[in-house]
């Protein structure tokens, strides 16, 4: 038997008979062994120790320390315990060989020895000991890899994790489009399921038939460049349209042939609604110049074609012509009319002007629409305030804002609803101020009109207030309600802001500005008297607009609170974490780019079931918004706020429990 070993194999001769010794170092040095030699137990176990060797032959009968003995020892100490041991025996001696081989023996040979029966035992432990021996290195180097592989997937596992904790959408398309990988930010974002997504074509999944031409260019790049950045409209599984800032790199396999395309995509639907609300104003302003002019030139060619009319009539005195022309004056009066509303639209509205009691005003139109509206509409009124601060303005004017809004509320409830006219002080203070344009500082008459009506789809919000923007049937809306009202409110200094869901309702905000009188002093005195302030408690503001969380951390420092700000939702977390013990309440824009306010408090939820949270939104807060963070979001601010608003929400969230 040979032994596939390049080094020599050590053998351990332990036996106080020298001659034996002698006779066995001879002949195993001849079969190509290493041997020592050790003539008692002690010093056989202190060169084992020392230097173990591969097997060792172990006389039983020995003085002082008998082979059992030496044995046990061996077995017991850690360096030695794994070597072979085969007892000698000579045959007319009575031994214990169970005994031996329960003390951890391997084999045993009887004297006088037999050169090939030694030298085959020898072989077999020594083949089994390197069995052995190569078992346990190949069991270690497993133990090593199942550990390694552990790490791998724990460290897959984070990774998974954390793609799924992001509110982007991250998927993964093979060349043919078919999608590969799809993470929960895009099961929220586009509603499909990953069993829903996996194996389908992104291009039929996410985009409208028009915009697939668009894709064509990202090929190109990404055969250019390996990557493409943009905007681009998708759809919804519901057939929602969204618009994503999407990122998209091609990967390679290992010999660098392109392989798939990694997606990045950020929804900026929001954003870019409040960017357009932000042009809004501007673009009014652009198309009320366009259309004075217009209408300017339009009112100088009707003058004159009245004039002739009224010259005709006394000429032309025969029926026929007088019915004629009768019909012309009506319609170049309808025309006359028409530029009047627009150039109010356009330049605001001239007309005397008086100290206005709103109360009253709502009360008459109140009357007239009981009066004209169908009965199916309720109309509610109510002034939250006993003291409503005057305005200064013509109360015709302010008749026709009101009567508009109303018409329009009612057109939008063919079936019957309820109309709810109401008005209330409100003080607009520096920092409401600044977070809207449109706002000054000071004090205003706030009157709402609100309607249970179909609603207002986001997509066109922004342009009601355009002078002939109508959904109305040719003939029903001429689209110049709107326009004239908010020439008319501008025109007085006022703002106006809209809320609508479609099939629930609109409401239209009309902030006039208040006459400042001794009343309106005291408010504002009163106001300020009764700072709502804190102790020190620790705030943590989460806003990306820089100015918001400035100003927001001057106010709430100067009110005796602790700020600290995070410009997003991961710094948010993460100063979260550090500070939890300290921190008492969390203000938190719901709509940030990258990590959004939900996914933020759905984090921080997890971090301490407990936090208190106040939702910030740009937004109106739709009834599917408030139930979704109902139960882990305390209250909601709608911006602009007051920053009396704000000081109230706070300490009605800290006494809360
Ligand atoms: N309360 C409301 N509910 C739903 N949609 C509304 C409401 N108010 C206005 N709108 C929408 O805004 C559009 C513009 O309104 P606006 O009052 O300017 O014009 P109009 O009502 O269509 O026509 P006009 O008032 O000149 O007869 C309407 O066509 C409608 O689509
Ligand atoms: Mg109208």
């Amino acid at each position: 038997m040979s032994i596939d070993n390049t080094e020599k194999d050590v053998i351990l001769i332990v036996d106080d008979t020298l001659s034996n010794l002698q006779m066995l170092f001879d002949f195993l040095e001849d079969a190509g062994f290493k041997v020592l030699v050790a003539e008692d137990g002690e010093s056989a176990i202190e060169m084992a120790q020392y230097a173990p060797p591969d097997l060792i032959l172990l006389d039983v009968f020995m003085p002082k320390m008998d082979g059992f003995e030496t044995c046990h020892r061996l077995k017991t100490n850690q360096t030695t315990q794994d070597i072979p041991v085969i007892f000698l025996t000579a045959s007319s001696e009575k031994v214990d060989k169970v005994k031996g081989l329960k003390l951890g023996a391997v084999d045993y040979i009887t004297k006088p020895l037999e050169h090939e029966e030694v030298l085959a035992r020898v072989n077999i432990h020594l083949h089994l000991r390197n069995l052995t021996k190569r078992l346990i290195q190949q069991n270690q180097r497993l133990e090593v890899e199942i550990s390694e592989r552990k790490q791998a997937e724990q460290k897959i596992r984070e990774q998974a994790a954390l793609l799924d904790i992001t509110t982007d959408a991250i998927l993964v398309q093979n060349l043919d489009n078919q999608i590969q990988f799809w993470n929960l930010g895009a099961e929220h974002l586009y509603g499909w399921k990953i069993q829903e997504a996996l194996g389908k074509n992104a291009n039929e999944l996410l985009y409208r038939q028009e915009t697939l031409s668009q894709l064509a260019n990202i090929q190109i790049s990404l055969v250019e460049k390996s990557s493409w950045q943009g905007e681009l409209h998708q759809i919804t599984k519901e057939g929602k349209a969204i618009i994503v800032a999407s990122r998209w790199t091609l990967m390679r396999d290992e010999d660098g042939q392109p392989k798939s395309i990694l997606i990045v995509n950020t929804d900026i639907t929001e954003k870019k609604l409040l960017e357009a609300q932000f042009l809004r104003v501007q673009r009014l302003e652009s198309i009320g110049t366009l259309a004075s002019g217009i209408a300017h030139d339009l009112n100088n060619a009707l003058t004159p074609m009245l004039l002739c009319v009224q010259l005709l009539e006394k000429k032309l005195l025969d029926q026929q012509s007088q019915e004629w022309l009768s019909i012309l004056k009506t319609n170049i009066k309808r025309g006359a009319n028409l530029i009047k509303q627009v150039l109010s639209f356009a330049r605001g509205v001239e007309g005397d002007r008086t100290t206005v009691q709103v109360n009253k005003i709502i009360s008459e139109i109140e009357h007239i629409t009981k009066q004209t509206f169908p009965k199916a509409i309720e109309i509610r009124t109510h002034a939250t305030t006993q003291n409503l601060w005057a305005i200064y303005a013509n109360a015709t004017q302010l008749h026709q804002v009101l009567m508009n809004l109303c018409v329009n509320a009612r057109d939008a409830m063919p079936y019957g609803g309820i109309i709810e006219i109401s008005a209330k002080n409100f003080w607009i203070d520096t920092h409401y101020a600044r977070m809207n344009i449109e706002a000054k500082m000071g004090p205003y008459v706030v009157i709402t009109v609100s309607d249970t009506g179909v609603g207002i789809r986001r997509e066109i919000i922004d342009q009601v207030f355009e002078p002939f923007f109508t959904t109305k049937e040719v003939g029903k809306g001429t689209g110049l309600g709107l326009s004239t009202v908010i020439g008319i409110v501008r025109s007085y200094g006022g703002f106006i802001k809209v809320y609508s869901e479609v099939e629930k309702g609109t409401k239209f905000k009309v902030y006039l500005p208040a006459m400042l009188t001794t009343e309106v002093d005291s408010f504002q005195r009163e106001h300020h008297e009764l700072p709502i302030v804190g102790h020190g408690e620790f705030i943590l503001v989460v806003d990306d607009e820089d100015f918001i969380c400035e100003m927001t951390k001057s106010l709430l420092e100067n009110y005796g609170y602790n700020v600290l700000v995070a410009k997003d939702g991961t710094e948010a977390i993460a100063l979260y974490e550090q500070h939890q013990e300290k921190i008492h309440v969390v203000i938190i824009d719901m709509m940030m780019p990258s990590m959004d306010g939900s996914t933020t408090v759905r984090v921080l939820k997890t971090i301490n079931p407990e936090v208190k949270i106040i939702g910030v939104s740009g937004l109106v807060l739709t009834s599917k918004m408030v139930k979704i963070f109902g139960n882990s979001v305390k209250t909601f601010l709608p911006k602009p706020y007051t920053s009396d608003e704000l000081l109230k929400k706070l300490q009605f969230v800290l006494s809360s429990k």
